[in-house]
């Protein structure tokens, strides 16, 4: 079965919302997924997944000081990630949430891993202004199915 990590920092629960319907999403697909706050990750965790899906609240534009401490200290397994699947999701209070997605993608991009936009909605990952509305919670939905997706088209698992 493959596995998929979901790795968020969340202040006030908009982006733990999202990674919980995201997560709902990724299971149904038959994936092994694990969703976890930021501070209970340990490292080696990223080396395990066949997927990774970071989700960060918009600081000033850009992710959680959180969020990059992980990125950072990710430097321990460069190279190591190579071909994995990636994606981001960020939610903000009025704007900056794709900048914030796009900053964690780049570190992701980095890595060697996989990133796969989308033609329909949320081109980049998946976002919310203010706490997630259903129709926010349908577009996780697609989000985490599309990875899902994914992620067992390139393990073949
Ligand atoms: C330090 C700080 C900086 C923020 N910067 C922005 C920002 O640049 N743009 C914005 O729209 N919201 C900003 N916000 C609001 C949060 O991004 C927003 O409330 C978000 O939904 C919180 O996510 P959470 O509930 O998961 O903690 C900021 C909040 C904090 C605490």
């Amino acid at each position: 079965m493959a596995k998929v990590l979901i790795v968020y920092y969340s202040r006030s629960g908009n982006t733990e919302s999202l990674a919980a319907a995201i997560a709902k999403a990724v299971a149904a697909e038959g994936v092994d997924v694990a969703c976890k706050k930021v501070k209970d990750v340990d490292l080696d965790e990223l080396l395990e997944v066949d997927g990774l899906i970071v989700g960060s609240p918009t600081y000033y534009g850009t992710m959680a000081a959180e969020i990059k401490r992980l990125l950072d200290d990710s430097i321990r397994h460069h190279r190591k990630l190579d071909g994995k699947v990636g994606a981001a999701f960020a939610s903000a209070a009025a704007s900056g949430q794709e900048t914030t997605v796009f900053s964690i993608l780049e570190a992701l991009l980095i890595h060697g891993m996989i990133v796969q936009g989308d033609p329909k909605g949320h081109h980049y990952g998946v976002t919310s202004v203010g706490a997630p509305d259903g129709q926010v919670l349908e577009d996780c939905g697609r989000f985490g199915q599309r990875f899902a997706a994914l992620v067992k088209q390139i393990t073949g698992k």
